[in-house]
Formats: structure tokens, sequence, C-alpha cells
């Protein structure tokens, strides 16, 4: 397995809408577990494969015990159907840091084929529909921002995060945000603060 490297925004792969999937083949197992080492790796819970510079429609989804039982690989995933709406921050490994509210459907159903060919429909809710829709939105070359309603927020903060991509590019900073072992640690510790974790955003 490998990490790859990640399209950031401004990457042409990322505006682009992303092609079927016609073979389940050796290749795209050696992708999936490919991103699913690098999703782990970058800190994401979902990773789309125009992330990684491949225009392919497939993703890979975690977002932990809570949501599911095993990673999802999902080849050619799509939106069967939504439900009422949720509003909660997001984020996106291709926009390292940018973290907003996004209004998203509180429910998704979306079937795909798994890894063996096999049709799988996934029910989800909460946290999981909007990591699955924000993945199937990468497969159609969309980015969060534009779920995005506050401009003027859009107009401060895209410039800041041009910045941090050109200085993970030219290496000046990691592409890994470090965080404090010991802060996670006490997170872990204190019931209330692993509480207020659970609303942090993580990136999709
Ligand atoms: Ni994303």
């Amino acid at each position: 397995m490998a990490i790859l490297d990640l399209k950031y925004y401004g990457a042409q792969v990322l505006t682009r809408a992303a092609k079927p999937v016609k073979h389940i083949d050796r290749e795209l197992i050696k992708l999936a577990q490919d991103m699913l080492e690098s999703m782990y790796h970058y800190h994401g819970v979902g990773l789309a494969a125009p992330q990684v510079g491949v225009s392919k429609r497939f993703i890979v989804v975690d977002c932990g015990d809570e949501f599911q039982e095993a990673p999802y690989f999902l080849v050619n995933p799509e939106v069967v159907s939504t439900e009422g709406v949720q509003y909660g921050p997001e984020g996106c490994l291709s926009l390292p840091e940018f973290f907003t509210d996004v209004e998203r459907p509180a429910r998704a159903v979306v079937k795909a084929l798994d890894l063996r060919g096999a049709p799988i429909t996934i029910n989800a809710e909460g946290f999981l529909a909007r990591a699955l829709l924000h993945e199937i939105d990468h497969l159609n070359g969309v980015l969060f921002t534009e779920r995005v309603e506050d401009e003027q927020l859009l107009v401060r903060e895209i410039p800041v995060m041009k910045e941090r991509i050109r200085m993970i590019l030219s290496g000046e900073i990691p592409a890994v945000p470090e965080y404090d072992e010991d802060e996670v640690l006490h997170l872990e510790e204190t019931a209330d603060m692993a509480e207020a974790a659970k609303d942090e955003a993580v990136p999709v």
C-alpha cells in the first residue's frame, strides 16, 4: 500500500465529472487500498478518487463504529433519495484546515457496487449522510465551497487556504496537520470534552 499525494483546491481534476468505473480490476483494488490508507494518514473520514488525481467514480468512507462496521468502498455510487435537512461543520482534505457550516440533507439513500461487484444500498443519516453526499459531490466536480451560502466567508477564507496549499506543496508545512497527543488523550479521558470533540469538523 502507499500514501497517495492529495489534489488540492485549484486542481482541475477536482472540478470535472469523474468517469464511471467499467471494470473492477486489480488496478481498482490497489487504488482502493491506497486510498483507504491515505485517508487514515491524512485524518479524513472520506476520500474520492479525484482527490488523488484519478477521475473515476469511486469513494472510500469510514465514519467509525457509530455509523458503520467496516470501511465502505463504493464503486459508481449514486444518491437514490434524500430527506430532511441538517446544518453542521464540514471540511475537506483538498481544502486544508478550512471548516465551515454546510447545509445537507439529514438522510440519504445511496446505492453502489462493492469491490466484488455486488450491489449495496446504504441508508445513511447524520454525519454518514453528510460524508457520503460530500464524496459523491466530488465525483460530480463539486466542492463543498459551492454549498456555502456565506460569500463573505469564502472571500475571506479562500485566499488563506490557498496560501496554506502553496506552503504544503512547497514543503514549508506538512500535509498532515500536527496534533498535540496530550490534548488528544485528554479529550478521550474527559466525557464532556469527548462530547464536544464529536461536534468538531472532520475533513472528508
Ligand atoms: Ni472532500
